[in-house]
């Protein structure tokens, strides 16, 4: 299958790859698997006293479009406020980076990441 320039291009420079502290209270880790495939992703985030995502990381064992969607995410992500982040959809990533149909579970593991590590940070900080 022909993979876009930009699923290469993160593929081949994955943006922020690695882990921040789980264990820090300005960290949110989010961890999903695809059943499709049985990929998994790792994402965290890490956010100011402002509520802004000012550090994002991630690791993930799986095909080229799912590491190019965590990467990308990651990039998108910085910046944000936790409510902008967390509208994120897995539409826009797979627009972006050309996915193709067989792909789209890709995008939506990226999306279910970062919802999950916001959903996690809040959880630590006392929110639902
Ligand atoms: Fe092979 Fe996702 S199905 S890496
Ligand atoms: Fe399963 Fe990409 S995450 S094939």
């Amino acid at each position: 299958m022909a993979y876009s320039e930009k699923v290469i291009d993160h593929y081949e420079n994955p943006r922020n790859v690695g882990k921040l502290d789980k264990s820090d209270d300005s960290v949110g880790t989010g961890m999903v698997g695809a059943p499709a495939c049985g990929d998994v992703m790792q994402l965290q985030i890490k956010v100011n006293e402002l509520g802004v995502i000012e550090d994002a990381r991630f690791k993930t064992y799986g095909c080229g479009s799912a590491i190019a969607s965590s990467s990308l995410v990651t990039e998108w992500v910085k910046g944000k406020t936790l409510d902008q982040a967390a509208s994120i959809k897995n539409t826009q990533i797979a627009q972006e980076l050309a996915l193709p149909p067989v792909k789209i579970h890709c995008s939506v593991l990226a999306e279910d990441a970062i919802k999950a590590a916001i959903s996690d940070y809040r959880r630590k900080h006392g929110a639902a």
